[in-house]
């Protein structure tokens, strides 16, 4: 019986869980989410357990994957977890054969562009070697759908008075991440024209949300803000990025896997251009810290100036937009962060890679069972 993810994207939990028992646990769709420990996989994985699939995640928890983003979701029966890298041929091979996998959504990615300047090659391995890899699995297994998350970045960067990015503008990556993006967005439309995998790629504009790394730009300043820490800003703090909530990204990358056709490429954005400085106000606001907590430092190498995104064709194509305001997802995300302290906390504390260790030593536990 195959019933389509979103058939179910209206309806509520409820009626996902009544259809799910009917289906007696024989999953028609297996969503295999690489980088699914991470910040929108961790997201995602929870919006795609809302439908009647099963999900396996498969992350190599460097040190952005995080377990306890996962926390009560992985049971071993509809969440499965699998440790290892994209990188390893056999070993996802071997995961998409015991799961049955028939849909891949890659959100595995080395991430920050500050680290990539620092140095390129886990981001060259990971992000390219490691996309190749799950494109030939894909291929050679037969998988229905492939999802190649990737971001605006790759687009460069805009001045003031440019004109948003739209799915087709011209691709001019600046830093060694949005390269190594842009390269692996190549090579799915590489696969798509010579092998004719049914793949897409999905581009979006700066995140924003619960379960989010705290080196990035917004839950650092978050969490320094309640920790009454430093707010360091790069520069004169007046560049500019068009934030978008997860949610907003992951309902999007859900549509995009049901709808999109091989070679799709769909742009999401958030109608939300904001400086770094005016954010930052925000968050001194809403966690009541002190704006004199505000560093200006030294800025960022080749730091892009703007990103904005015009939204219209994935509003023609998938009957997407953004809901979430920003104010509004701000707000809730500066309360989420304050009531998950124990969260952060053990993350900065180093805490949870001794859990990590313990609990899913690599490599060897890296085989699905
Ligand atoms: N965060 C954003 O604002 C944003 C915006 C647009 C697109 N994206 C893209 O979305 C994807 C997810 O981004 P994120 O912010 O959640 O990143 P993240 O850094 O929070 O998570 C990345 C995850 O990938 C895992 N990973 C890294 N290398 C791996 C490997 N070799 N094999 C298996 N797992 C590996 C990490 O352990 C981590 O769980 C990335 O492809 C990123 O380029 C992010």
């Amino acid at each position: 019986m195959a019933v389509s993810v979103t058939t179910l994207l209206g309806h509520n939990v409820v009626r996902s869980v009544v259809l799910l028992t009917s289906l007696s646990l024989s999953f028609v769709k297996t969503v295999l989410v690489t980088g699914g420990a991470g910040f929108i996989g961790s997201n995602l994985v929870r919006h795609l357990l809302r439908t009647p699939v099963r999900v396996v995640v498969l992350d190599a928890l460097t040190y952005a994957g995080n377990l306890a983003n996962l926390d009560g979701v992985i049971d071993g029966e509809r969440c499965v977890f699998v440790r290892g890298t994209i990188g390893d041929r056999s070993l996802v091979a071997k995961t998409v054969t015991t799961y049955a996998v028939t849909h891949l959504v890659n959100c595995a990615a080395e991430s920050h562009v500050d680290r990539s300047i620092h140095d390129s090659r886990p981001f060259l391995e990971t992000n390219i070697m490691g996309t190749q890899v799950l494109l030939d699995v894909a291929r050679e297994m037969g998988i229905q759908r492939f999802l190649q998350m990737s971001t605006d970045e790759v687009y460069g960067s805009l001045t003031a008075t440019d004109e948003p990015f739209s799915t087709y503008s011209p691709l001019r990556p600046s830093s060694p991440y949005s390269a190594s993006k842009a390269a692996a967005d190549m090579l799915v439309g590489a696969a798509v024209h010579t092998h004719g995998l049914h793949a897409i790629v999905t581009r979006c504009s700066n995140n924003y949300g619960p379960y989010q790394f705290p080196e990035k730009f917004i839950p650092l300043m978050i969490v320094n803000a309640l920790s009454q820490g430093p707010l360091p800003i790069y520069g004169d703090g007046r560049q500019v990025r068009d934030w978008i909530h997860v949610d907003d990204h992951c309902r999007g990358v859900m549509l995009a896997l049901e709808h999109g056709n091989a070679g799709d490429v769909f742009l999401f954005g958030g109608n939300a251009e904001r400086s770094n400085l005016d954010v930052v106000t925000r968050i001194v606001q809403l966690t009541g810290a002190s704006a004199s907590l505000i560093r200006h430092v030294d800025d960022r190498p080749g730091h892009d100036r703007r990103y904005a995104v015009n939204t219209s064709d994935v509003e023609h194509t998938l009957g997407w937009k953004p809901i979430i305001p920003f104010e509004e997802g701000l707000e809730d995300t500066v309360r989420w962060y304050a009531e998950h302290s124990t969260w952060w906390q053990a993350i900065l504390s180093g805490e949870y890679r001794t859990y990590v260790e313990q609990t899913y030593p690599a490599p060897s536990a890296g085989q699905p069972s």
